[in-house]
C-alpha cells in the first residue's frame, strides 16, 4: 500500500520532532518518498541534515528558499502528495491549520493541497487538554483531518498525562489505512481471526499452541491498507493491535465462536487464521490442582468447530497448519468445512510457521487448485492471499 507512494512529512517544533527520523526511515524503507517539510521552530530540534541524509531528497524548511528546485515549492509538494502527515503537530501548528493560518510552508502547503491529512499531536497535557486547543482539534476533525494520538503517559515536564506522541508503527498504521481508503476492499467488511486460544484446565494452567498470531494480524493490516473494515478477534498474543482494526480479545474457542458469531453478520469475509484448540479439558478445576500422585490424567472434548457453526453468504479462508501430506490434508479440510479458499502451512519448513515472520503456504482454491508460494514474509502471503479473496469478491459482487 506504501510502496511509490508520496508522503509529505510535516515536522513542527515539538521535543518529539527528533522521533519523525524514524518515521521517515521506515516510510523510506517501505518505498515511499517521504518529502519532509519543517517549521522553522523544528528545526532547532532536528537538523534539516537528518531528514535529507535518511529519505535522500531535499528537505524544505524555507519558503522563501531561492535554490529550491520545485517551482512555488509549497504548491509543488501540496499537489505531489498521496498523504500528507504532521507528526510531531505543536499546539501552534493545529492551531493554525484550524483558522487557517498560512505564515509558513507547512501551513501554506496544507491549506493548498487535495491530499488527506494525518495529524499526530505531541505537547503537554494542559496545553493539549486547553479548550482553545480542543477546539481547534474538533474544528480539523470536522472538517476531515485524521488524527493519531495524542496518548496519557508520562511527558517531558515529568507528569502523566494526555500528549504524548503516538508510536512510529501507529502513526504508519494510520497513514496507511488513509492511504486505502477507497481501495479494493473499499466498503467490504473482513473478519479476521489470529492467535491460539487458551482451554483452562485450571485458574493457572491452560492447553494451548505455539501461534503468534502473526499471520492473523499480517492479514487485518493488509485488508485494512485496502480499505476493509476489519474486526480482528484475537487469542492472547504478545502483538501490538494494528490501528485501525476493531479488535476484539477473546481466550477460549467458546469465546472465539461467539465473536464471531455477533461480528460475522453483514460480513463479506471469514478469515480463520487463529490456532484454535481442538480439545479442551471436559471440567475446569476452581482451584489450583495441587501437584500430588505420580501422574495426572485430563479428560480432554471436542471445541466448537466454528467454521462448521458460522453460517451465511460469505467468503470463507480457513488455513490448515500440517506436518505432513500438505496438500491432501489441507484439500480434506477445504471440503469438509466447505471452503472457499484454504491456505496451507508445512510447519516443518524452516522458516515457516509458528513464531517466524516468514510462511511458506500453499494456497488451495474450491476448484482443487493449489499454488505453491516460495517461503515469503507474513505480510507478503497476506496480500497474496487477499490477492485471491479478491478475485472471489469480484466474482460474487458480479453474480449480484
Ligand atoms: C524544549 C521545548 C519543547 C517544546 N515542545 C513542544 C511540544 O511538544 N508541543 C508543542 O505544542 N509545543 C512545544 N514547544 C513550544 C513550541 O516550540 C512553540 O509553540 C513554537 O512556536 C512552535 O512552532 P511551530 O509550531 O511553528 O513549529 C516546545 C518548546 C520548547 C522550547
Amino acid at each position: 500500500m506504501l510502496e511509490g507512494k508520496t508522503v509529505i512529512l510535516g515536522v513542527t517544533g515539538s521535543i518529539a520532532a527528533y522521533k519523525a527520523v524514524d518515521i521517515a526511515s521506515q516510510l523510506s524503507r517501505a518505498g515511499v518518498k517521504v518529502d519532509v517539510v519543517m517549521t522553522e521552530k523544528a528545526t532547532r530540534f532536528v537538523s534539516p541534515l537528518s531528514f535529507r541524509a535518511i529519505t535522500g531528497r531535499s528537505v524544505t524548511a524555507d519558503m522563501f528558499d531561492a535554490s529550491s528546485e520545485l517551482n512555488v515549492t509549497h504548491i509543488a509538494l501540496a499537489r505531489a502528495a498521496d498523504v500528507v502527515a504532521i507528526a510531531p503537530a505543536t499546539a501552534n501548528v493545529i492551531a493554525k491549520l484550524a483558522t487557517g493560518i498560512a505564515d509558513d510552508v507547512l501551513c501554506c502547503m496544507v491549506l493548498a493541497t487535495n491530499a488527506p491529512v494525518v495529524i499526530a499531536p505531541a505537547m503537554d497535557a494542559n496545553m493539549y487538554e486547553n479548550p482553545v486547543t480542543q477546539e481547534n482539534v474538533s474544528r480539523l476533525k470536522k472538517r476531515g483531518f485524521v488524527f493519531v494520538g495524542p496518548k496519557f503517559g508520562k511527558l517531558v515536564s515529568g507528569v502523566e498525562g494526555l500528549g504524548r506522541f503516538a508510536n512510529t508503527v501507529e502513526i504508519i498504521g494510520v497513514i496507511s489505512q488513509v492511504l486505502g481508503r477507497g481501495g479494493s476492499f473499499a466498503d467490504r467488511h473482513i473478519v479476521v481471526t489470529a492467535g491460539g486460544t487458551q482451554e483452562f484446565i485450571d485458574p493457572v494452567r491452560v492447553i494451548t499452541n505455539r501461534s503468534s498470531g502473526k499471520m492473523g494480524y499480517a492479514l487485518a493490516e493488509a485488508a485494512r491498507d485496502r480499505g476493509a473494515k476489519v474486526t480482528l478477534i484475537t487469542g492472547p498474543t504478545l502483538l501490538t493491535r494494528p490501528v485501525g482494526v476493531e479488535a476484539i480479545d477473546v481466550c477460549t474457542a467458546e469465546e472465539m465462536l461467539q465473536a464471531v458469531r455477533s461480528a460475522i453478520s453483514g460480513a463479506d469475509v471469514l478469515v480463520m487464521a487463529a490456532a484454535v484448540a481442538d480439545y479442551r479439558p471436559r471440567t475446569k478445576a476452581k482451584e489450583k490442582i495441587k501437584k500430588e500422585g505420580a501422574g495426572l490424567t485430563l479428560e480432554l472434548e471436542r471445541t466448537p468447530d466454528i467454521l462448521g457453526e458460522v453460517k451465511g453468504d460469505f467468503i470463507r479462508v480457513g488455513f490448515a497448519a500440517e506436518s505432513e501430506n500438505l496438500v491432501e490434508n489441507a484439500t480434506r479440510k477445504l471440503r469438509r468445512k466447505n471452503l472457499d479458499l484454504i491456505v496451507a502451512n508445512d510447519i516443518t519448513a524452516k522458516g515457516s510457521g509458528f513464531g517466524v515472520d516468514s510462511n511458506r503456504v500453499t494456497i488451495i482454491g474450491k476448484d482443487g487448485k493449489a499454488e505453491s508460494l516460495p517461503l515469503l514474509h507474513k505480510k507478503e502471503v497476506a496480500d497474496k492471499v487477499l490477492d485471491k479473496v479478491a478475485k472471489l469478491l469480484t466474482e460474487r459482487y458480479k453474480e449480484r
